[in-house]
């Protein structure tokens, strides 16, 4: 034998040299929960590890993190039912406790990187992601909604808007809409390829923000298809996206690598709440060494191509890296 590949890894100081992906927790983004009120932590039960926590305590938890490298945060508001109505109107209204918190945040830590969803979900009383009519998700009817939306949480100190809704032409009405305002430096990462996928479910459950009646498939694509991903990431360059996001990231590491592939702009990946709860439960178990299953699924959305990661094993991973 000429070529024995082995000896390549016969130790680890070889491995590492000819190591070709890197990942460190400068490429993560962490998903927190949070909820109004004071003195607030409520586990999520189908997401252990994580809460919804009250603004006074998440201060306190994103310090902790900032300490670990951790610089990037998107944040989820867990609406009470009583304020969320068919067209979103808390999502943009004066006393948000969400806008109020991003503010008390960005004050309290100016060098925090803040990420933000703009969809209707999380207000909505039909739990969709856009506006609701006879059982149909209107499309340009929600575009003024997402719009104010994103002027609010831009206006509060949001870095980067998200726009998870997969209504078509978001992102060219929200840039125009943000730039009209005066926040032409608002970055916007699109939940460009976002599937209707089963593993939004402890999400869901998080914020209480499921689908009333029928599901997302009429907006989010279809997890049979790659080719329809290149049109939705192209109009979503053309219509001024900083990032593109591929969600979830484990079942679609391929549609990753493609969009890699295809397309200058930075790539990001969502390795969503169902994908992490399997971890969870199956290290609960016994059955998998959480920290080794931790690593290697995050270096591999980073092999498909993806520079930044959203994961709930944000911290973790930052902790066992100190160690
Ligand atoms: C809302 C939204 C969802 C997620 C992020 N933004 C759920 C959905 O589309 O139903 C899922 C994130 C996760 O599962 O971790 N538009």
């Amino acid at each position: 034998m000429n070529i024995r590949p082995r000896r390549n890894r016969k130790n680890s100081v070889i491995r590492s040299m000819i190591e070709e992906t890197n990942l460190g927790v400068e490429h993560l983004i962490y998903p927190v929960f949070l909820v109004d009120g004071k003195k607030q932590k409520t586990e999520i039960s189908s997401l252990p590890n994580n809460y919804r926590w009250s603004i006074d305590l998440l201060l306190k938890e994103v310090e902790s993190c900032l300490k670990l490298g951790i610089n990037t945060f998107d944040i989820f508001p867990a609406v009470d039912d009583k304020l969320k109505d068919v067209v979103a109107s808390y999502s943009y209204a004066e006393d948000n406790f969400y806008l109020k918190a991003i503010r008390t945040l960005k004050e309290s830590f100016p060098d925090m990187v803040i990420m933000s969803d703009v969809a209707m979900d999380p207000y909505s009383s039909d739990g969709h992601d856009g506006l609701v009519r006879n059982g149909e998700i209107l499309n340009d009817e929600t575009l003024p909604i997402l719009g104010k939306m994103a002027i609010a949480q831009a206006q509060s100190g949001v870095d980067i808007i998200g726009p998870s809704d997969m209504m078509d032409g978001r992102v060219g009405y929200i840039r125009s809409a943000l730039d009209k305002s005066g926040y032409a430096d608002t970055s916007i990462m699109s939940y460009s390829v976002k599937y209707a996928s089963a593993f939004y479910g402890p999400f869901r459950d998080a914020l209480n923000s499921a689908p009333k009646s029928g599901d997302k498939k009429t907006y989010q694509m279809n997890p049979a298809n790659k080719r329809e991903a290149l049109i939705e990431a192209a109009l979503d360059v053309e219509e001024g996206a900083d990032f593109l996001m591929v969600k979830p990231a484990l079942c679609y590491l391929d549609v990753i690598h493609l969009l890699k592939e295809q397309f200058d702009v930075p790539i990001t990946a969502y390795n969503v709440s169902g994908e992490c709860a399997m971890v969870y439960a199956a290290a609960e178990k016994g059955w998998l060494n959480y920290e080794m299953a931790v690593a290697e699924m995050l270096l591999s959305i980073r092999r498909a191509g993806a520079n930044g990661i959203l994961t709930y094993f944000a911290k973790d991973f930052a902790q066992f890296q100190k160690k």
